[in-house]
């Protein structure tokens, strides 16, 4: 089977080529390159012997689209390729809305106009927003989105619900991602952070290397047992691996189907314990620093993995001492 794969040379993009690779089927990249490097395209030869077919074209890009799907016979489509830097969103709502609802419906277009009728999107817990209740799950409220980044999430969520019941010749799963971290066990590919991360993985990995200063923890008065924020940090090549089973799951399904999943270990762990993993189990080379809260951050939230159990035969194999061994390992290649 023809997987397009747009976005497909970012961070979990690159990661499900391999995964997709090692069930037998082919990736084809569309990637920009506005959040990518074109080096990721030799870490993938690295890994897998061959470098996936990739066209550098955008999304938005209904013409050229048309013209991927059709030339190389696309089976079924994972689409990746949006903006995700909170912070950015709330100061460039514009570039957000445009590019990452624009580019869902250009694919959806393209794909209605050549046949293709199996998607698998990339959403985000952010839709929950803090939950009431913990795990989540599928049926748990979204609440409004506390970044235009996350709101984008919830309204491709809603095309494509709605495009469904309209009754196109659809079959979609929306994968609501928990926090994706780590990298592929070779150390060819992994996390590209531009500037600063924002992400606390990255964070550590740069501050251990002594590229950073000490990790700041976002607040320690939260109403959890350390104090700290709880996440679910699921390693990358598991998140990658969950989207091979959302193709089978789509392709054992002809009729319009649109299901929301939920990919996370169903496991809560806090930034303390994360960053007192990391010192115990990757190196005590790690200091971090108590700062105050950061607006925005939920106090907690993890996944129910329930569904995801039953409907995809899919759970996380990789702890996460493995997802943060394999972080650094990427690290000290890049260093
Ligand atoms: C995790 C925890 C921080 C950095 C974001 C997006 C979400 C998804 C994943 C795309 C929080 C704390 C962090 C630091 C810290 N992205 N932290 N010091 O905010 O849960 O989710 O990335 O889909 O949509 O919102 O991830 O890694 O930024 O933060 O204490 O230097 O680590 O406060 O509690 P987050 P994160």
């Amino acid at each position: 089977m023809n997987i397009l794969v747009t976005g497909g040379a970012g961070f979990i993009g690159s990661h499900t080529c391999v995964a997709l690779v090692e069930a037998g089927l082919n990736p084809i990249i569309v990637d920009n390159f506005s959040n990518a490097n074109r080096s990721v395209l030799q870490g993938l030869n690295r890994i897998l012997g061959k470098t996936p077919v990739c066209y550098e074209v955008d999304c938005n890009n209904l013409e050229q689209m048309e013209h991927i799907l059709q030339k190389e016979a696309i089976d079924g489509v994972i689409h990746f390729a949006a903006y995700k830097a909170v912070g950015e969103s709330v100061a460039e709502p514009i570039k957000y809305y445009e590019n990452n609802i624009g580019s869902l419906i250009t694919v959806l277009k393209a794909m209605e106009k050549t046949g293709v009728e199996k998607l698998v999107f990339s959403s985000s817990c952010t839709v929950y927003g803090q939950p009431d209740v913990v795990p989540v799950t599928e049926d748990t409220p979204r609440k409004p989105a506390e970044s235009p980044y996350g709101n984008t999430k919830a309204i491709c969520e809603d095309v494509l619900r709605d495009l469904v019941q309209s009754g196109a010749s659809l079959q979609a799963v929306s994968l609501r991602y928990f926090n994706p971290i780590g990298a592929h066990s070779s150390a060819e590919i992994g996390e590209l952070p531009i500037g600063v991360p924002a992400n606390l993985i990255p964070f550590v990995t740069q501050s251990a290397a002594g590229l950073r200063p000490p990790v700041t923890i976002f607040g320690s008065d939260y109403n959890t047992p350390d104090g700290t924020c709880i996440r679910d940090y699921i390693h990358v090549m598991d998140l990658a691996e969950a989207h091979v089973k959302a193709l089978a799951f789509l392709q054992n399904h002809s009729k319009t189907i649109y299901e929301t999943v939920n990919v996370g270990t169903g496991k809560g762990s806090s930034v303390l314990e994360v960053l007192e993993t990391f010192r115990a189990t990757v190196t005590p080379m790690l200091q971090f620093v108590w700062g105050n809260r950061r607006a925005g951050d939920v106090e907690a939230t993890f996944a129910s993995v329930e569904k995801v159990e039953t409907c995809l035969g899919w759970r996380a194999k990789r702890p996460l001492e493995e997802a943060l061994q394999d972080a650094w390992r990427w690290q000290l290649r890049l260093s």
